[in-house]
């Protein structure tokens, strides 16, 4: 009888098992599904951009595909043709560089799977080939950058000699922000970009850049103007080693505004530090979800942002997110 009863009620629960299983694969069949190739983890600001991409899509309900490509373009082709082969709804990237996206972008667009991209821009003819872009004007950013060293040298007849540490070759940010700078400086000749390197976007990178220009150029560099922060603390390094005062004997100009850049100039060592935000993470999914319910989008949807000089540093960073 004993047995009889327990047999009923585990044929129920293996039902309502059954049942609960099917509930949950069919939700899972509506849910939008997302592949995401990032960049690397090269920055702070990339690892909150991480953060902010895989929270987001938790709290969208949109089931994510995430890839790392360290770096490489060759990865993240490799992680787009696999997420066309898995036949997701909607493939988002951060592209590594701006040029060679074609093919791979053919590729998805024959497969009907639209594409967004996020944080940095490319470089194709053809832009029907994405949907949308959504991140910074690192353009802009370079140019608000260059303002600010026009104004900070206003009163100096010069020469002003700058160390440029580039991001990665080929990338938006990089090109952008060196190009919006030499905008801003080109007609006034006291200003001189006297060294420009790749740091890679990285602290180990500044770092190296940084040692090599000191042993160049020593006591010429009048500014260090870093593509992000990670590299202009790596520069902070360089100089505090070599008997530099970075912030005084040198100024440094920096982007992103991290909370390690806010620290930084607390202390007095970057004397400011141009806001570019990793929090793309809602904005992407809000578009995934337009792009997949078929509506139509802005082709750039642009990140609002600012610059913060060192004097407010220390009033702002207990806010600062990233
Ligand atoms: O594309 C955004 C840039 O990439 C950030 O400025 C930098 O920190 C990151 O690695």
């Amino acid at each position: 009888m004993r047995h009889a009863r327990r047999a009923a009620i585990g044929a129920l629960l293996g039902s309502a098992l059954l049942l609960g299983a099917s509930l949950t694969a069919h939700a899972d069949d509506t849910k939008i599904t997302l592949g995401f190739s990032q960049v690397g983890a090269e920055s702070a600001w990339r690892t909150a951009n991480t953060v902010s991409v895989k929270s987001a899509a938790k709290d969208a309900g949109i089931n994510l595909k995430f890839s790392d490509a360290q770096q490489k373009q060759e990865n993240q082709i490799k992680a787009i043709r696999s997420y066309i082969a898995q036949k997701v709804d909607v493939i988002a990237f951060s592209p590594v560089v701006e040029s060679g996206w074609e093919p791979v972008l053919i590729e998805a667009k024959n497969a009907n799977i639209p594409v967004i991209l996020t944080d940095r821009n490319i470089d194709v003819k053809d832009t029907s080939l994405y949907v949308t872009m959504i991140g910074s004007d690192f353009l802009e950013e370079g140019r608000r950058g260059g303002k600010w060293l026009e104004d900070h040298y206003k009163n100096d007849a010069g020469p002003i000699n700058i160390a440029e540490l580039q991001g990665t070759v080929g990338s938006a940010p990089a090109n952008d922000r060196r190009a919006g700078l030499l905008e801003v400086i080109k007609n006034d000749p006291k200003f001189k970009v006297i060294a420009s390197q790749s740091g890679d976007f990285t602290l180990a990178g500044g770092k190296q850049v940084m040692e090599a220009f000191i042993k160049t150029y020593g006591k010429q560099i009048n500014v260090v103007y870093a593509h992000n922060d990670d590299m202009a603390l790596g520069a902070i390094q360089a100089m505090e080693e070599a008997g530099i005062k970075p912030g005084k004997d040198v100024t440094v100009i920096s982007f992103d505004a991290t909370k390690g850049g806010f620290e930084a100039m607390v202390a007095g060592k970057i004397n400011v530090d141009v806001e570019c935000s990793p929090l793309l993470g809602p904005q992407l999914m809000t578009a995934v979800k337009e792009v997949v319910a078929g509506k139509s989008l802005p082709k750039r949807i642009v990140t609002e942002e600012t610059i913060f000089p060192m004097s407010v540093a220390a009033q702002v960073l207990p806010q600062r997110k990233y």
